[in-house]
């Protein structure tokens, strides 16, 4: 069975998908991870972010692949924690961009899929490109403003909130509105608004849909 996870930054994608994959004995697949690491090794290398072709050939060349807790494993390295630091995050947006880069992700998030005969897979793209044919289809939003805060919490730095916000923003702007896949709800999604709702909620959220139409 696949389930997919879209949403802008922050909106709460990766623990959702964490624990909906264990409440339902499934893998889970997180795809930003796997621009973030075309993105680490490009600005560990001095690509340009912009360079479509460069960014193309590492994304080609790279071998993605994830430890049993769901870590990404960059040529057999741990991308973690570098994937998350804020130079990836600032250039992981263009690099994304390219669809040269995303082609060759998209064929590896379905080789992945196939392997593992089903997942939770989360991204920006997922219901809407990759896996139209997912069984089920989620849609994550939440406040910009919420978000910020969030990410405030994670990183204990409460007085940066509004230049995290600027940034969340500027992300959302730049994932919306790029050519190819760009974030955008699947017309067959449920789309759940996370501002009010804590982890464990916007789990029981999910799993209640996913048993009523199980139900029919
Ligand atoms: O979910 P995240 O913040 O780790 O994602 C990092 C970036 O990767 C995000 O700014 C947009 C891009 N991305 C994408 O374009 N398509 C996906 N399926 C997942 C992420």
């Amino acid at each position: 069975m696949i389930i997919t996870i879209d949403g802008p930054a922050g909106s709460g994608k990766s623990t959702l998908a964490r624990n909906l994959a264990a409440r339902l004995g499934l893998s889970f697949l997180d795809t930003g991870a796997m621009y973030r690491a075309v993105t680490l090794v490009a600005l560990e290398h001095d690509i340009d972010p912009m360079d479509a072709d460069a960014c193309a050939r590492l994304a080609e060349q790279l071998e993605l692949s994830f430890d049993a807790q769901g870590r990404i494993l960059i040529d057999g390295r741990p991308g973690e924690p570098l994937i998350r630091s804020e130079t990836v995050t600032k250039a992981v947006s263009p690099v994304s961009a390219h669809p040269a880069v995303r082609r060759a992700l998209v064929r590896s998030q379905r080789a992945e899929a196939e392997r593992r005969g089903g997942l939770v897979a989360e991204g920006r793209d997922m219901g809407t490109v990759v896996f139209p044919n997912a069984a089920h289809k989620f849609f994550l939003t939440a406040s910009p403003r919420v978000r910020a805060q969030r990410r405030c919490r994670e990183l204990n730095a409460p007085a940066r909130l509004a230049e995290i916000q600027a940034d969340i923003e500027l992300r959302d702007h730049l994932d919306s509105s790029r050519k190819d896949s760009p974030l955008s709800c699947a017309a067959d999604a449920v789309r759940i608004d996370t501002d009010t709702l804590n982890p464990e909620q916007v789990v029981e959220a999910l799993l209640a849909h996913i048993r009523k139409s199980a139900r029919g």
